[in-house]
């Protein structure tokens, strides 16, 4: 008989928390006891897990004895001071704050491009950013095709990534603006609904914001490329569930888009849908939901040579989160199982 695992889930109640929960269900992942772990506030609220209600502790030191496998999403502060704890107690930490990705001593894992790397692993591994996991899902199998130089690249990001009171404040923006009542922004330093905001994360000192550098810092981690570039702008849109990201990239080699419709088809995790005559290419609606991501409107870059445009579209709660932190938890318990 297989192995079963106890796993907890810090964050529980939180956007990516609960998707987290439903995805380790949804993929039968060979749980043999759940761990709800969230704030003092949440305490004693009841979740369902596999048909069972299951009540919710709060997070302390003490939370991981006996755990084997701890997905942590309740921010980087919490993930700094409590998964260095839960490895320590003996437990493989999947976390997807930004905490550790760059951590040279820490595995930065998309399981279809690099799931080798997981065997690297000495308590914490790290999920990677959203929007950086679902370009990759399209660019990678280019890459592999072609030889990926740069990119250029505008990312449209769901208000989801953001976490649940940000879904909240576009449902009441809306609201008030449908009835002519003044808009007071609380999340985001501008109206969210109605409106577009070039600013995601803190402010770099070369003009670009941390989340925008995280593509060139974790895409050259993740590929094993550390000479790949990436110049992106990344935007907040008022939708609710699933980022889509425009991008030129630039190759080694000439590319053809027979190759490229081809090296989408034999990748695992990305959907094409390109046929632009029916008015079919990826839509955040559309994917929203979906564990596959979804590239399409794929045309040679009509402004360099060897160059690739395209738009891929991916749900970052899954993909660009909790569905990646099972895929790895599976990717784990795969080698512990050996
Ligand atoms: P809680 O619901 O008790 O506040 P989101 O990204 O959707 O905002 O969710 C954040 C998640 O992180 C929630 O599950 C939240 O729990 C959890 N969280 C926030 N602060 C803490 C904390 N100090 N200790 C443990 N969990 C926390």
């Amino acid at each position: 008989m297989s192995r079963t695992y106890t796993v907890a889930v810090v964050g529980a109640t939180g956007a990516v928390g609960v998707e987290m929960l439903k995805t380790l269900e949804a993929l039968n992942f060979p749980v043999k006891d759940i761990k709800l772990l969230a704030s003092a506030r949440s305490t004693g609220k009841k979740l369902t897990f596999n048909g069972f209600v299951t009540a919710v502790e709060e997070l302390t030191e003490n939370s991981f004895e006996g755990v084997d496998i701890a997905l942590f999403s309740a921010g980087g502060s919490i993930s700094k001071k409590f998964a260095p704890i839960a490895a320590k107690a003996g437990c493989v930490v999947v976390d997807n704050s930004s905490a550790f990705r760059m951590d040279p001593e820490v595995p930065l894992i998309v399981p279809e491009i690099n799931a080798e790397d997981i065997k690297n692993q000495k308590g914490i591994i790290a999920n990677p950013n959203c929007t950086t996991a679902i370009t990759l899902m399209a660019l990678y199998p280019f890459h592999k095709t072609f030889g990926l130089k740069r990119i250029f690249a505008s990312s449209y990001q769901a208000v989801s990534g953001t976490g649940a009171k940000a879904i909240l404040e576009l449902e009441e923006q809306v609201k008030q603006i449908v009835e002519h009542k003044p808009v007071q922004p609380q999340v985001y330093p501008h109206q969210i609904a109605f409106n577009v905001l070039p600013h995601i994360d803190s402010w770099l000192d070369n003009g670009y914001t941390r989340e925008e550098m995280k593509m060139e810092n974790e895409g050259r981690k993740i590929m094993h490329l550390p000479q790949f570039r990436a110049s992106v702008t990344c935007v907040r849109v008022p939708v609710y569930r699933a980022h889509s990201i425009a991008v030129s990239a630039e190759f080694e080699r000439p590319v053809s888009i027979e190759a490229a419709r081809q090296a989408i088809i034999d990748a695992p995790g990305i959907d094409l849908v390109d046929e632009p005559e029916k008015n079919l290419y990826p839509l955040p609606l559309a994917v929203a939901g979906k564990y596959n991501c979804q590239v399409g409107r794929i045309r040679k870059d009509c402004a360099m040579d060897n160059g690739l445009c395209f738009w891929v579209a991916g749900d970052q709660l899954l993909k660009g989160a909790a569905l990646n932190a099972v895929q790895i938890a599976q990717e784990l318990v795969k080698l512990w199982d050996k």
